[in-house]
Parts: structure tokens; C-alpha cells; sequence
């Protein structure tokens, strides 16, 4: 006889108590309505966004290059205000964020066996960009930021190791000062991904500052968008030239390079209708920023208590000033009951998810990165791990410890959209289900 999990008799039990019974169990959900769709700048799309396209539109400028409009191109704008805001020298407006990471691995030189760490918890594209430049992505531990651990990476770097890709997943700063100790005594350079991070920093610094390139994503779920587009940053000269030229074919609209540095690369140039929105998007995050930090504020301190007394780690945050607050993340004690957690709390009309599940497919997670795995190419005579200069093995099981974590991470995300109303109400579901499952 499989025995009745603890959690389940003690919601037995409190359903015979006077507080409100969990809506996973008929009660009333706390929260009256669901939470509003999470695209932070989608949602927050207006006239100005509007007006911006007909500009475009109206002046019949839509190439960055060139149009029967002499004004100054949106896409330039772009660039010269998210290099301003950022602190960067140069800035490389492309297409998609894996465009910029692409980009950005091309500019600062990783080529054909080339070995880059990535941490086992990102969204694909990272690893696939690596894999488009003919390099090996190399998979490292997360810790309890849920970021890359600088301690595996140090553990997987071999002979053949050119770069590190810290990535800000879920708005929040890696653990900068340790990776980039590690990158400088190994001498490898660094691509941050910011593509979930937008407005994050790190002790008072912005992130995609950090590395030799910064690459941002503007898709429509990140924090502000232009529904598809990327950003690549970078102080240093020769990486801007070599970075540009790949996504400007060779430089082809910039003819300011010498002839024996020219390299051809391919078409990934912004948009000017893209450029136009993502303008009035970049005036818009300080405030997004702002809203999201405030709610985080609110719910945090109203589970504290509830935290405490059932002994729930959050996510450890490497610089909390730093924290976009886009998400709150907490661990339960097992994958079991951060899942029925996680039901509960949808059950409240609280859109809580859990980070990994074995039999769900999330390309956010290593072990389900099937094609990396298998190290299927798209030819026969492919790369990039017949370039390899080591014998290359992924397994799903080669991250235990970020399965672990994901496993049991209950993640909520924090909408600017949701009113003091949805918040106090989310913090009544989380102390309900929390006292009765956890
Ligand atoms: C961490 C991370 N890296 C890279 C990307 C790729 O960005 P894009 O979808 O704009 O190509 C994403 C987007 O989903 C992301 O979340």
C-alpha cells in the first residue's frame, strides 16, 4: 500500500479547519482574476508606439541605409540610445537575440572546435548559436541562483575552451565577479546572454557591460520588445568591426574598413519599423523596472512569514539592487511537492509553473535539448562536433544538481499590470496553499 504523502493530510485536515479551503479542493480561489499575460513592453504598447511605425511608414524610410527621406535612421538612434542607457561603447542593432549572440561569437572570434560553457538552464538559442559558428557548447552546473555556477565552469574548462556565456536568466545578475575571475586567470573571453535581463545590473553596473559582448533579445516576451529583434554590445574596436561585418554581409553599408580586414558574413540587419518601436520600448523599461520591482517588494514580504515557517529558500539573487524582479522563485523540499505547489497555486488563479519536468518538453532545460544531445547536423559532413578536438558525450542526466533545482523551483511570474488588488490577493493564495502543502 503506497503510504498518503504528508503534505496530503495536512491538507485533509485543514479542509475540516475554519480557514478557507484551497480552490484545489473547492474553495474559492484567492485571486479573482487571472494574471495579465506576462510581456512587459508588449502589454505596454501605445500611441507613441503607434505613431513611431507611421513616421516610418509616412516617410517611406523603412531600410536603414537609404530612402527618399534624408532624416537620421531609427535604427542608428536605436543603437547610439541602448549603447547611452547600457554604458557601451558601440552597440549593433540585429534581428533576434540569437542573431546577436551569433554575432557576437563571430565578432569575438569562436570558430570550429572552439569549446564555449554554457550553463544547463537557458533557452536553447544559446547553445544553438554556438553550434551556428562552428562551435561546441559545453554544459555547466547552475547553482541556487539558478545561473551559471562559477565553480563547474572552472571544473569543465579543458585545453580547447575559448569563452564562457553567462546567462541572466529570469532577470536576474550571475555571479559576475566569480565568472569573470575565472574568464581573466584562463584568459577566455566572455558573451553575456541579456536576453531575459533587460535593465538588470550587477553592483551598480549593466549587464552586457561585463564580457566582451552583451547580447540582447527584444522578442515579445522579453521586458521590452519590438516583437522580434537583438542587440549586441562591446567596447572593443576589432570586436564592433568583425561583429558588424557579420551581420552587415561584410560591412557592406559601412565602407569605412581596410581592405585586409574585410571578412563576409550574412544579412541581419534591424529593421527601421523594428528600430522605431524598440526606441519608444527603451524609454519605457526605467518605468516597467520600476512597477515590477514594487510588486516583487510587496509579495516578498508578505510570504516571508509563511517562507520562514515552512522553511522555503528563494532563489538566491547574486546582487538583488540588480534584480529586474520580472519573476519570484522559491524551492520546495522535493519535485513532488513544488508540482503539487504549483497546481494549487494555478487552482488560485496564481499562474505558478515549475522550472523542469521530466515528460515535458522545455528547451529552457539541457535534458530535453535533444538535438545537442544526439549531436545531430543538418548534413552528414557537418560540425561542429567532428570538429571537436575531444571526444564530446551529453547525457541528460550530466547536471544532476540543475535538475534538482529546477525541479523543485516554484517560479511566478511578476507583471507591472498586476494591481495592489492581484497582489495582496496572490500573497492570500500563496500563505494558503503554502501553510496547507508545503
Ligand atoms: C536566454 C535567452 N537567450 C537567447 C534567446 C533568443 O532570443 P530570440 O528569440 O530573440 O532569438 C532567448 C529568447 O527567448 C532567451 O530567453
Amino acid at each position: 500500500m503506497t503510504q498518503t504523502p504528508d503534505y496530503k493530510l495536512r491538507a485533509e485536515h485543514s479542509a475540516h479547519r475554519a480557514k478557507p479551503e484551497l480552490a484545489i479542493h473547492g474553495g474559492t480561489p484567492a485571486k479573482q482574476n487571472p494574471d495579465p499575460p506576462m510581456y512587459p513592453g508588449g502589454m505596454a504598447i501605445a500611441e507613441e508606439e503607434e505613431q513611431a511605425v507611421l513616421d516610418v511608414l509616412r516617410a517611406k524610410r523603412l531600410f536603414r541605409y537609404y530612402g527618399p527621406d534624408e532624416a537620421s535612421s531609427k535604427v542608428s538612434e536605436l543603437e547610439q540610445a541602448f549603447a547611452e542607457k547600457k554604458g557601451a561603447r558601440h552597440a549593433i542593432a540585429v534581428t533576434s537575440g540569437t542573431a546577436a549572440l551569433t554575432c557576437g561569437l563571430q565578432g569575438i572570434g569562436i570558430g570550429p572546435g572552439d569549446e564555449v560553457i554554457v550553463p544547463a538552464y537557458t533557452w536553447i538559442a544559446s547553445a544553438a548559436a554556438v553550434i551556428a559558428v562552428g562551435g561546441i557548447p559545453v554544459i555547466a552546473e547552475v547553482d541556487e541562483t539558478l545561473l551559471l555556477d562559477p565553480i563547474d565552469v572552472e571544473r569543465k574548462i579543458t585545453p580547447y575552451t575559448k569563452a564562457i556565456m553567462p546567462v541572466h536568466m529570469r532577470g536576474a545578475p550571475c555571479r559576475m565577479d566569480e565568472l569573470m575571475a575565472v574568464a581573466n586567470k584562463r584568459g577566455l573571453k566572455v558573451i553575456e546572454d541579456v536576453a531575459q535581463a533587460n535593465g538588470a545590473s550587477y553592483k551598480g553596473r549593466s549587464l552586457g557591460t561585463f564580457g566582451d559582448v552583451g547580447c540582447f533579445s527584444l522578442q515579445f516576451n522579453k521586458i521590452i520588445t519590438s516583437g522580434e529583434g537583438g542587440m549586441v554590445l562591446t567596447d572593443d574596436q576589432k570586436t564592433w568591426k568583425r561583429t558588424h561585418m557579420y551581420h552587415d554581409v561584410i560591412g557592406a553599408f559601412k565602407l569605412e574598413f581596410e581592405a585586409d580586414e574585410l571578412l563576409c558574413g550574412v544579412n541581419y540587419r534591424m529593421p527601421e519599423l523594428l528600430a522605431a518601436v524598440a526606441l519608444v520600448q527603451l524609454r519605457r523599461l526605467d518605468g516597467l523596472l520600476d512597477d515590477m520591482r514594487q510588486r516583487k517588494r510587496m509579495l516578498k514580504a508578505g510570504i516571508e512569514d509563511v517562507a520562514q515557517r515552512r522553511r522555503i529558500g528563494f532563489r538566491e539573487l547574486a546582487d538583488p539592487e540588480g534584480d529586474t524582479a520580472i519573476a519570484t522563485i522559491f524551492f520546495m523540499d522535493s519535485p513532488a511537492k513544488a508540482a503539487a505547489v504549483a497546481e494549487a497555486l494555478q487552482a488560485e488563479n496564481i499562474g505558478a509553473g515549475v522550472l523542469y519536468t521530466p515528460d515535458q518538453i522545455d528547451y529552457h532545460v539541457y535534458a530535453h535539448w535533444v538535438p545537442i544531445i544526439n549531436q545531430r547536423t543538418w548534413t552528414a559532413a557537418g560540425g561542429p562536433w567532428r570538429w571537436a578536438k575531444r571526444e564530446i558525450e551529453y547525457r541528460p542526466d550530466m547536471c544532476p544538481r540543475s535538475l534538482d533545482l529546477l525541479a523543485r523551483a516554484v517560479h511566478l511570474n511578476i507583471s507591472p499590470l498586476l494591481t495592489n488588488e492581484d497582489v495582496e490577493e496572490t500573497i492570500e493564495g500563496l500563505n494558503r496553499v503554502l501553510d496547507v502543502i508545503a
